[in-house]
Formats: C-alpha cells, sequence, structure tokens
C-alpha cells in the first residue's frame, strides 16, 4: 500500500521519507504549526482550499514521489502519545456522574474513564444513537448508566435529564457539563446573528442551564464536583472565531460565579481548557474551510506537535471528579500540550 490524495496530512507527517518528499515540495511544511493543525486534511482538501495556495499540479508531482513509498507504522509525531495506562483506577464505586456530551469525542472517553472509576453514568446527547452506543460500551466494560436524549440549550430537557439522575440513583456526584459545539469560521463582520446565536445557545446557555439545575440538588446534597469543558479559547482568543471565543470565554466567567457562590457548601466547580483534542469536533474542521472557502490568517500553535487523545482529557476529569482535586474550586485548567504558553 501507498499514499494517495485521500493521506491526510497526519499520516504523512508520521512517516520519515514522507516528510522528505513533503520538504521538497512544500518547504518548511513539517516545522509550520499551521500544518499540525491541518492533520486531518487530505491532500485532496489542501489542494481545494484556494488559501492554502497549493496547486492541483503540484499535489500531483506529490503524489507522484509518494507512490513509491511503502506505509509503514506512524513515528515521530505518535512518540509522546499516551498508552494505556497501567495505573489501579480511582474507585469511587456507587457514585453517580452525569455527562452532557456523552455520545462523542470528550463526552464518551469521559463517560468510559468515569465508569471504570466506579461511576454510574448519565449519558447525556442530543444524537440518541451515539449516546446509546455511550452507555453499551459502558455495559459492555462491566459498569452501569442511562440514556438521556436532551438539547442542553433547552431549559425543559435540562429539567429532565437532572430529574431522571436523581429518580434513577438518588443522588448527584459528579456533572461533567461538557457538551459544545464549533462555529463556522468568518471575520467577526463576517460573523451571522444566527451563527452568533448558536453557539451562545449551546455553549452559553447549555452551561447555564446545567449549572442552574445541578446546583440546586448538589446544594440540596451539601455536596458535589462540576467540571464544565471551557477551551483554550476561553483564556485566548482563537482567530475567526469571535462566537466561539465569546461563548467559552463565558463558560468561564460562569464557572467562577457558581465556584464562589458554593465554596463553602460542598460543592466544588472547576472548568478544563482543551486545546486541540482528537474528536470529530475538530476532525469537521477541514471540511468546513472546505466548504466555505475561508481559511483563517492564524492557527493555534500546538506546540507539543499533537492532537490530545480525548482519554487524555478524559483523565483530568476523573483527577477532577475525585477527592483528590478537594482543594480545587473555581481552577481553570488548561490541557492543551503548551499551545496557551
Ligand atoms: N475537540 C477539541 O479540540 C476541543 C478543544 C477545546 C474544547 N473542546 C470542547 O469540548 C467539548 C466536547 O467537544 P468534543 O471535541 O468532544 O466534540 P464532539 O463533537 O466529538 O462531541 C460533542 C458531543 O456533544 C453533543 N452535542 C452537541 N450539541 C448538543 C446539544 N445541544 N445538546 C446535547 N448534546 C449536544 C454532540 O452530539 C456530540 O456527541 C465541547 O464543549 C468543545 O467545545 C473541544
Amino acid at each position: 500500500m501507498t499514499f494517495s490524495e485521500n493521506s491526510k496530512l497526519g499520516e504523512l507527517l508520521s512517516n520519515e521519507e514522507a516528510i522528505t518528499v513533503l520538504e521538497k515540495h512544500l518547504p518548511g511544511i513539517s516545522t509550520n504549526p499551521m500544518a499540525s493543525m491541518g492533520k486531518s486534511f487530505t491532500l485532496k482538501q489542501l489542494s481545494g482550499i484556494p488559501q492554502a495556495n497549493i496547486p492541483e499540479e503540484l499535489i500531483s508531482m506529490i503524489l507522484s514521489d509518494l507512490s513509491n513509498i511503502p506505509i509503514g507504522e506512524p513515528a515521530s509525531s505518535q512518540q509522546n502519545a499516551p498508552s494505556e495506562s497501567s495505573q489501579e483506577p480511582l474507585l469511587m464505586n456507587g457514585l453517580v456522574a452525569i455527562v452532557t456530551g456523552a455520545g462523542g469525542g470528550i463526552g464518551r472517553a469521559s463517560s468510559l474513564k468515569l465508569s471504570q472509576s466506579g461511576f454510574k453514568i448519565v449519558a447525556v446527547d442530543f444524537n440518541t444513537a451515539t449516546g446509546e452506543e455511550t452507555v453499551n460500551l459502558i455495559s459492555a466494560q462491566g459498569g452501569e448508566g442511562i440514556f438521556i436524549q436532551a438539547d442542553v440549550s433547552k431549559e425543559e430537557d435540562v429539567e429532565r435529564y437532572t430529574r431522571a439522575a436523581v429518580d434513577a440513583y438518588g443522588r448527584i456526584d459528579v456533572f461533567f457539563n461538557n457538551a459544545g459545539i464549533l462555529q463556522k469560521f468568518s471575520l467577526l463582520e463576517d460573523l451571522d446573528v444566527s451563527e452568533f446565536d448558536r453557539i451562545m445557545n449551546v455553549n452559553v446557555r447549555g452551561v447555564f442551564l446545567g449549572l442552574k439545575k445541578v446546583l440546586k440538588v448538589m446544594n440540596a446534597q451539601g455536596f458535589g464536583s462540576i467540571i464544565n469543558t471551557a477551551s483554550t479559547a476561553g483564556i485566548r482568543a482563537e482567530h475567526s472565531m469571535a462566537a466561539y471565543t465569546a461563548s467559552k470565554h463565558a463558560v468561564i466567567g460562569l464557572t467562577k460565579a457558581a465556584a464562589i457562590e458554593y465554596v463553602r457548601k460542598g460543592v466544588r466547580v472547576n472548568a478544563i481548557c482543551p486545546g486541540g483534542v482528537d474528536t470529530a469536533l475538530t476532525q469537521s474542521v477541514p471540511m468546513m474551510m472546505q466548504e466555505s472557502g475561508y481559511m483563517p490568517e492564524e492557527f493555534p500553535n500546538m506546540r507539543i506537535g499533537r492532537f490530545a487523545e480525548p482519554t487524555e482529557i478524559a483523565e483530568i476529569v476523573v483527577f477532577l471528579a475525585s477527592d483528590k482535586s478537594a482543594y480545587l474550586t473555581g481552577s481553570i485548567i488548561a490541557v492543551d500540550g503548551g499551545l496557551t504558553l
């Protein structure tokens, strides 16, 4: 097997011989931070983006040079990727965690990891098929969970998933307030009001509603740990992502506001700020750019040289869920491979 026009940039950048070919035609590409951001682009997609400025003829020349290289195991860029942890999981048997956005990437990985740590999972997602799949995966690994279909931006749905958790298990120990969506790239002046509202509805209103309903339960219990998913876009601006940036700054504001109100009531509220994580959300970026024909002038610098695996974010979620983080509240934790340095 050899590389084709459907080979992803990330695959090419994991092969020493392919890097040599790429460098011959596109000098500097292997060290360009934009390339590490665009690892899920195929060569075909790259040629379709006008701003990338890679003529189709050049892609043909690259492909011709690549056609003699046998595809081997990914090497350099994956060297520091995580291996399956051999550590004993934290055991929190019988505790209950609600996870929103449980049908995908970070939410699914965290649901599975929390389940391995002993939590019963109330998996919430808009998407019934993927949400149910997460619960099946939990059962397959010997855990327990239920799926609740809900749109986190609708108050009645948030009320319903909160009540479902209490009805099923009688308590909520942990709330991973995670569901969120990415905006379509555009300059602020071109940002449609409807797109701004769509992002704010899910990323801010959804997080707010979750806090509002679950805090009531946790306050009455006198215990609980809440983890909100913000982003590095909540700490710094992301080019061509004004709505997403504003929404994630708001998540950090809500985290601090909630933390200060409940600091003496036994409820901790923290936020995590992932940088680039390999999920459906980031995998949609190349297609989004190709469809719009618009490319931001800047991309975040993924200094560590790779995306995070969702399981690496899940490890932090489990830590924040556990008593090991008992002194943390109102903390805004970057899990970003140095992106915000
Ligand atoms: N992937 C990254 O690089 C990255 C970086 C920083 C922050 N984040 C944040 O992490 C969170 C999870 O992202 P991910 O990368 O796992 O994305 P993902 O798209 O893989 O998963 C998100 C899940 O949320 C669900 N969802 C979306 N809108 C919903 C709604 N209105 N109601 C209920 N469920 C809904 C989706 O169906 C999906 O299953 C988001 O808040 C995102 O902004 C992701």
